[in-house]
């Protein structure tokens, strides 16, 4: 048993991460208050299986500051078999952030990546 959330995430150093960590592409420079575009992908490197057995089943995004909470941007709920499990959408910033990517995987778990966003 774990004895924290942070043991339940999976990240690019565990085995299975070519196809189960969710790259994060967005600018690493934005202007504050202006939309930028953020794409994650999972399975970038080689595909993840998209089977009703075995899917991402879905895909979250939260933004960390550095001195208050976290705060949910985007969760996508994937269906199997059709639905890609690759996101795009739009956010804005006032103030730098860390982006960080989750999926889960309905059959290996959690598995997480984070990206830091500068507002110039
Ligand atoms: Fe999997």
């Amino acid at each position: 048993m774990k004895n924290n959330i942070e043991g339940l995430f999976k990240t690019s150093e565990d085995e299975g991460r070519e196809k189960h960590v969710p790259v994060i592409h967005c600018p690493e420079n934005v202007e504050k208050g202006e939309y930028f575009d953020v794409t994650v992908v999972v399975g970038e490197e080689v595909p993840h299986p998209n089977t009703i057995e075995h899917h991402i089943k879905w895909i979250q995004v939260y933004a960390d500051f550095e001195n208050k909470p976290p705060i949910h941007v985007a969760t996508f709920d994937l269906g199997p078999s059709f639905a890609q499990p690759k996101i795009t959408f739009s956010m804005k910033a006032e103030e730098n952030i860390k982006l960080y990517a989750v999926e889960y995987c309905n059959l290996h778990g959690l598995w997480q990546d984070s990206k830091a966003v500068k507002v110039v």
